[in-house]
Parts: C-alpha cells; sequence; structure tokens
C-alpha cells in the first residue's frame, strides 16, 4: 500500500467538526453477559482482575490507576453496550450536559465521580466521565525483558524466561465498531468527544469507510487511535484492545489462553496504521479482545493521513488473517443488509467497493 503523507489522491477529507469537549483518554467498556462466571475466567486469563463492588455489574480492572476497565452487566443475551471516556474539567461535563440536554449522574461505582450518559447515533451508550478517584498499581513488571541484539549483549550469564502468567493488562486502549451510518457516527464521537482523525482509510471512489480516532490532548502524545469507526452492513462491536507490557507478555499471555481453552482469533502480528504487536481473542460470546504493545502515540502536530482502504493496510507481518475473523456472514446480517438497502443507509455501488476490496491482495508486497 502506498501511503503518503498527506493522503492517497482522490480522498474526500472527513470533516472536523467543532468539538463540544476534548475527552483526555477512553476509560471502559460495557458489555452484557448472559454467563457472569464464564466472562470472569476469561477475563482473568486474559490479564484482567475482579473488583469487589456493590451492585449487579461485575467490574475488572488492569494493572494501572483506573478502578475499572471492564463493565460487565447481567442479560440474558450478550450484547455490546458502550464506552467510558473521561475528561479532566467539571466544566466539560457541565458543557455537554448543557448542550446535550442529558443530566450529569453520579457514577455509582467504585471511584465514584460523576458522567454524562449520551446515546451515539447507532445507539450505544457512551459515559463520559469526571472525578473518577484513581487506585493505586497492581505489582507487575514494569520493564521489558533485558534483550540481547547482535550489537549489545545486556543479558550476560543469565537465560531468559518470561513468566508464565496472563498477560497483565494495564490499560484499555480502544474500541473498534462498524457503523450503518459511518459519516454520522464518525462526526459523532468528533463532536461530542474532540477525538481527531489519525488515520482515515477511503473506499476506491475516495469516500472515508474507516476512522481512526485518537484524544486530542494538545502536545501531550495520545495512541494512534482511542477509537475506530468503520462502515459496516450493520451496527456492530468488532473488538476492544487492552495494552500489555510487551511482546513477552503477549506472548505468554498467549499461552495461558491457550491453556484455558480459549479460542484464538488473529495473531501475533504487528498493524500497519498504530503499529501494535497485536494477538486477538474470542470471549465465551465471541466478542473479539486484543492484547496489544509498542504501539504508536502522536501530539497534536499529527495531520490526518489519507489512505485506500484495502487488506494489505491491516498489518504489517505475522499470520494471515483468518477467514473468519470480524464480522461473520449470518441471518442477521443478511436482515440487516436488506433494511440497509431499503432505508438506502447502504447502496449497491458502496457494496461492489466493498467486495473490490475484499479481493485486495493481503500482502501486496508478495505480488
Ligand atoms: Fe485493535
Amino acid at each position: 500500500m502506498q501511503h503518503q503523507p498527506h493522503g492517497t489522491p482522490g480522498s474526500i477529507p472527513l470533516e472536523r467538526p467543532e468539538p463540544i469537549v476534548r475527552v483526555d483518554q477512553i476509560g471502559w467498556v460495557i458489555f452484557e453477559k448472559p454467563d457472569l462466571a464464564a466472562t470472569g475466567r476469561f477475563l482473568e486469563d486474559f490479564g484482567l482482575t475482579r473488583v469487589d463492588a456493590a451492585g449487579p455489574e461485575h467490574l475488572f480492572r488492569g494493572a494501572g490507576t483506573l478502578p475499572y476497565l471492564y463493565v460487565a452487566r447481567p442479560a440474558s443475551r450478550a450484547g455490546f453496550v458502550g464506552t467510558g471516556f473521561l475528561v479532566r474539567r467539571r466544566e466539560d461535563l457541565e458543557r455537554l450536559a448543557e448542550t446535550s440536554g442529558r443530566a450529569i449522574e453520579d457514577l455509582e461505582r467504585p471511584g465514584g465521580g460523576s458522567c454524562v450518559r449520551l446515546r451515539d447515533p447507532d445507539g450505544r451508550l457512551v459515559e463520559v466521565a469526571h472525578g473518577v478517584a484513581l487506585v493505586d498499581p497492581l505489582p507487575t513488571r514494569t520493564a521489558p525483558l533485558p534483550v540481547n541484539t547482535p550489537f549489545e549483549k545486556r543479558r550476560v550469564g543469565s537465560a531468559q524466561r518470561p513468566p508464565l502468567e496472563p498477560a497483565a493488562v494495564v490499560r484499555l486502549g480502544h474500541c473498534v465498531v462498524g457503523s450503518t451510518r459511518f459519516a454520522e457516527t464518525a462526526r459523532w464521537y468528533m463532536r461530542h468527544l474532540g477525538l481527531r482523525a489519525t488515520d482515515v482509510q477511503c473506499l476506491a471512489d475516495g469516500r472515508p469507510a474507516l476512522a481512526f480516532l485518537r484524544p486530542d490532548r494538545g502536545k501531550e502524545p495520545a495512541d494512534h487511535h482511542a477509537f475506530v469507526v468503520g462502515f459496516g452492513l450493520r451496527d456492530e462491536f468488532l473488538h476492544c484492545a487492552f495494552e500489555v507490557l510487551d511482546l513477552d507478555a503477549l506472548g505468554q499471555g498467549q499461552q495461558v489462553l491457550r491453556r484455558g481453552g480459549w479460542k484464538h482469533a488473529w495473531g501475533i502480528g504487528r498493524h500497519l496504521l498504530g503499529s501494535q504487536l497485536f494477538d486477538y481473542w474470542r470471549d465465551p460470546d465471541g466478542h473479539e479482545h486484543e492484547h496489544y504493545t509498542d504501539g504508536d502515540v502522536f501530539d497534536d502536530t499529527r495531520e490526518t493521513e489519507y489512505s485506500r482502504l484495502e487488506m494489505g493496510g491491516l498489518w504489517q507481518w505475522g499470520v494471515d488473517l483468518p477467514k473468519d475473523f470480524g464480522p461473520r456472514p449470518s441471518p442477521a446480517m443478511l436482515g440487516a443488509l436488506a433494511r440497509g438497502l431499503v432505508s438506502r443507509r447502504i447502496d449497491f455501488h458502496t457494496l461492489a467497493q466493498l467486495a473490490q476490496l475484499a479481493r485486495t491482495p493481503a500482502r501486496p508486497w508478495l505480488r
């Protein structure tokens, strides 16, 4: 893929609306889960830690300082509910409440704080929070293992023995969704949360179809993406990604998940946009969860870059993308597709371009 500094010629810019507030970071994901015991077993093998909390929600934290990264609500069917983001100032919540007509509510979870609860155009919950009290980090390895190179032997007289233990998840990095209202949904996140596009990938006719959005933290660097919206044949959750320390944590974490009998989804490899080393797993309900390490960060000097949406843009190296990764054909998807065509949110021209995309080679450098 030709990845040019300011964009592939013919790309149509994604309009950036004036933000209401600028969030500082993504904080947590919220799911509905029919089998909370199985969800808990998966998350603990994945490297999260259960938090004691009153109320019906089951909470899980990482080794970092947020009191929870994962909220599981009891329900008869599994589903993705939404995300939580954090703002630095109480005034941001007040402005968001005033603009949206929503109330400021108490967050009744460990750490307290307040939040404004919004719904994105597809109906997902977005909790924008302030004042959540941080907790002490959990003890974990904080420096990568010493590595010997051909030029420098930093480890003399000792063997490399990364511990066989769950990859300690430190924080939530990002969440990825598909939306039938791609442009409207991407605009909504930029407007309500102040996210800005780091990379935008476009269909062959130049229309944006995948937006990698990061918090606007000014001169402080932010992850390449904290939220990603892609054009979808239906509105759906695609994956959530959690940051671990290094490649050895990723690899030994994989060993633990294999031992637990969980379903591997894709990896290990290195992404292109964001550069993360990645490894994807499915929870008991099929929701994809990513371990990653060594991702890119950018400050506000990074302008949006545009490129063509191609299979080869997904990863730089690693095992092949499995055929069952991501959205899978199902009766529900066909129904959603039919409704999308009837409502004209999806058209045959776009479908043809998506079909063309699916035929692009995953490894163009092998051509
Ligand atoms: Fe990801």
